[in-house]
This record gives C-alpha cells, structure tokens and sequence, in this order.
C-alpha cells in the first residue's frame, strides 16, 4: 500500500489524508511510513528545523521514525520549495529522495507520501512534483479543496497525471470551505469528468484528526497490490 498524496493547491488537505490513509493502514495492523519528502516553512527549535505536517506524519508512523527520516528536505522560508531551497543554497536532489523513498519502501508495508503542494510545484530548476511520482513509481491519490475554482483545478491536475503515466487511484473531496455554494452540485460535476474513484468526501471538521479523518475514507482497491 504505497502512495502518493497530491493536490489541487496548497492547503487543500493533503496531509489531512495523508493522516487519514495512514491510521487505515495501522489499523490493518500494518507496518505504516508517512515521507515528507520536502517542507517549505518550518520553526527553528532547539532540535533543528521542524515543520507542523512533517512532525504530525511522524507522529502517525508506526513503529516511529526520526524527524529526519520522515522529512529529508525542511526550509525555515514559507515560499515555493525550489526557491526556499535557494534561499539556503541548497538543491532539491530527487536521487536523494527516491533512495530515502526506496528504503521506507523496503521496510514498510504501507508507506504515504504527502505531495509537495499541487502537482506541477517545482522542486528544482528543472523537476517538479510530477517528476518526484514518476521517479517513485508511486499510484497517486488527488485531493480536491472544494472551493470555487476548484472543478478546473481538478481537471487540469487529473489531466496532467494521466499524461505523466501516473495510475490515479482515486480523489478525496475535502470541504475546506465550510460556505461553500452548490458544494455537492461541483462533487458530483468532478465525479462525471474524473475516470477514477471518488475515496472519501470529508466535512468540514471542527477537530481535523487522523481518527476522525480516516472515517472518512476507504483505501483504493488497487493500492492493496501495489
Ligand atoms: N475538512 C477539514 N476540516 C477542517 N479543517 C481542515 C479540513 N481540511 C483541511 N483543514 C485544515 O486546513 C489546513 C490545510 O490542510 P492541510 O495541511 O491538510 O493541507 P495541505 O494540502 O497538506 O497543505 P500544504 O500544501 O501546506 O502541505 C490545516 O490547518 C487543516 O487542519
Ligand atoms: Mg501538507
């Protein structure tokens, strides 16, 4: 059970489900990973730099992992990865994150990893998120941020992901805007257009937990081979 979480945006929920997968796959009694492979925005503490999504991925994983393990890449700046690799003169290296990937990979049964903001962020000059995916070999799981805009969003990410050679899994309707008009009217728009499974609609949660969240959700049936 091995995927990668990608996004229609930032802050859409990709962690939220990244959460949600991995407290499915524990409670199936698996041997359960979460990578971070790249954090942009993170505090300064007295054990290095940490970042929130990182350290509630580690928190998830069973049995645990050092922070660093869950999260190779971590910049202090909240700005596009390959420029807040920049800022620290430092390169986003995908070679780097496949063989950290390749080892959770072989020591794991489930291993989710959280995408870095929406599919086609860059990491570097030349690769982007795409890329990383490809180079992981990973089947991918889209969440959508329902908010206005979002239908294109999603389009233009499934039809990006079908075009990399990515199996896309499945999509995760997440209400992120709790005032969202004609919410369900725009699910069941993508759910026409989208050849792949609707894995879970979450409400707009007061309390965001992985508990919570995984109620929410069903694992993709073609992840159990993967
Ligand atoms: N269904 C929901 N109900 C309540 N809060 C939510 C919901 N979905 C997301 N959030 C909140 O919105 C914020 C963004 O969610 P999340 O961190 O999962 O997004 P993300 O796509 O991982 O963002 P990033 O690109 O920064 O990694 C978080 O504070 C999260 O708790
Ligand atoms: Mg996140």
């Amino acid at each position: 059970m091995h995927y990668f979480i990608t996004g229609t945006d930032t802050d859409c929920g990709k962690t939220l489900v990244t959460l949600g997968f991995m407290q499915l796959c524990r409670e199936r009694g698996l041997s359960t990973a979460g990578l971070k492979p790249v954090a942009a925005g993170a505090l300064r503490t007295r054990e290095g730099l940490l970042n929130s999504d990182a350290l509630a991925i580690q928190e998830q994983c069973d049995p645990p992992l050092d922070y660093a393990t869950v999260n190779p890449y971590c910049f202090e700046a909240g700005v596009a990865p390959h420029l807040a690799a920049a800022l620290t003169g430092q390169r986003i290296e995908l070679d780097l994150l496949e063989n950290r990937y390749r080892e959770l990979a072989s020591s794991h049964q489930a291993v989710v990893v959280e995408g870095v903001g929406g599919w086609k962020v860059p990491l570097n000059e030349e690769q982007d998120s795409a890329d990383l995916c490809r180079r992981l070999g990973l089947p991918v799981v889209l969440v959508v941020g329902l908010r206005l805009g979002c239908i294109n969003h999603s389009l233009l990410t499934v039809e990006s992901i079908q075009a990399s050679g990515a199996p896309l899994l499945g999509w995760v309707a997440n209400h992120i805007d709790a005032n969202m008009a004609l919410a369900e009217d725009n699910i069941q728009t993508l759910k026409r257009r989208i050849k792949a499974p609707l894995l879970g609609r979450i409400p707009r949660l007061d309390n965001p937990r992985a508990d919570t969240v995984s109620t929410y959700l069903s694992l993709p049936v073609a992840a159990t081979e993967c």
